[in-house]
């Protein structure tokens, strides 16, 4: 019991973005099992139920100690095992959802081999997935973050001289390991960015890196989003969804296993790109830096907090009824009445 009321002694800030969240997570059996069960509702459509375990999650992360009772998880109820594990291999598959794993499910596909044999078509991501599910499954290192760093500049550099391509996602929080590796890119001139995008993956694709790419172009219109619409999500940048086909540098080696055939000559890995005009740079590195937690508990703040509406695009103040400008993430949090909290910090 004196464990729990610790806890509440500690009792941390309700808004993520109010504290700080390193990597350095002394309750890493609690969150894993949290983030487990917000998998679990988010699985089943229960969203709600799932925010709330991450909240938890996160709550537990900023603690300075371990937690050593589990006495406040009590009442939760959990998920059959065995369903839970057939949906996460199925939904391990690069483009497919938990829809798509249900009506396979439903059709008697329980696994990757009954997939291969006897599979439903499948849509060109899916069919990558499946071809590299692997090594998406792989998580990828720092090193192989920067390999990939080097490629998307030299894409950059050569299509658009001047552009600058920055790391984001969790590598830009210090983590050491990803799902896949994020980049934003912008050029110091406003407009040149404009249609960089079908450019840098065609440069991509001649030169041999991309397995499979989707690209969506930029839809943001300020005046149209106006107080009225404010700007309400961060999907409407220029914005690829891809595969490298990464070179692994001699005496990396391949997967770790180690006697599998030596060092293979290349891995898949999950690349995000996403290009925004220098005006709007400070959102969208705000916006696609995360946590994804971190960026939700920053809208909610935003929202709740300041009457102000936050996107990856802009900030717009309802009091004032007009967007506040900035250049950098200092200035964001300043305009929110935030302390600023740097990538490294933002692990919630
Ligand atoms: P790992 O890749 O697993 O290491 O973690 P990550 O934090 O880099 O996650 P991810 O690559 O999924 O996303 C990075 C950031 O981009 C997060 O802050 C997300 O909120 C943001 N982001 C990614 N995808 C989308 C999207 O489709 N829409 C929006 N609005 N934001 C996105
Ligand atoms: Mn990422
Ligand atoms: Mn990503």
């Amino acid at each position: 019991e004196q464990q729990t009321e610790e806890v509440e002694v500690f009792s941390t800030p309700s808004y993520a973005c109010q504290r700080r969240t390193t990597l350095d997570n002394h309750n890493a059996v609690l969150t894993d099992a949290l983030s487990l069960l917000a998998e679990n509702a988010e699985l089943s459509g229960e969203d709600g139920r799932g925010v709330a375990f991450r909240r938890a999650a996160a709550a537990l992360k900023a603690l300075p100690l371990p937690v050593t009772r589990l006495t406040q998880l009590g009442g939760v109820p959990c998920l059959g095992g065995h369903s839970l594990r057939v949906i996460k291999v199925l939904t391990g598959i690069f483009g497919v959802g938990v829809k798509t794993a249900g009506r396979w499910i439903g059709e008697g596909i329980l696994t990757l081999r009954q997939l291969r044999d006897s599979g439903p078509t499948l849509n060109r991501a899916q069919r990558a997935g499946l071809r590299h599910y692997d090594d998406l499954n792989r998580p990828v290192g720092r090193a192989e973050a920067a390999a990939v760093a080097a490629v998307v500049e030299a894409a950059a550099g050569s299509v658009l001289p001047g552009a600058r391509v920055t790391l984001i996602g969790g590598f830009r929080r210090g983590k050491q390991t990803g799902h896949d590796v994020d980049f934003l890119i912008t050029h110091p001139e406003e407009g040149r960015e404009a249609g960089l995008m079908p450019k840098l993956v065609s440069w991509l694709d001649s030169q041999g890196f991309l397995l499979y790419q989707k690209t969506n172009s930029n839809s943001y219109l300020e005046a149209a989003e106006g107080p009225a619409r404010p700007a309400s999500n961060m999907d409407r940048f220029e914005r690829c969804f891809s595969v490298f086909k990464l070179p692994e540098e001699a005496g990396r080696g391949g997967a770790g296993a180690g006697g599998e055939g030596g060092p293979r000559p290349w891995r898949a890995v999950r690349v995000d790109l996403v290009v925004s005009p220098v005006s709007q740079f400070a959102f969208a590195l705000l916006g696609w830096t995360g946590s994804k937690l971190f960026e939700r508990e920053l809208r909610r703040w935003a929202g709740h907090e300041m009457n102000m509406c936050l996107s990856s695009h802009a900030l717009y103040d309802h009091r004032q009824s007009r967007y506040l400008r900035a250049s950098s993430e200092e200035e964001i949090f300043a305009h929110l009445g935030l302390e600023y909290i740097p990538p490294s910090e933002r692990n919630a």
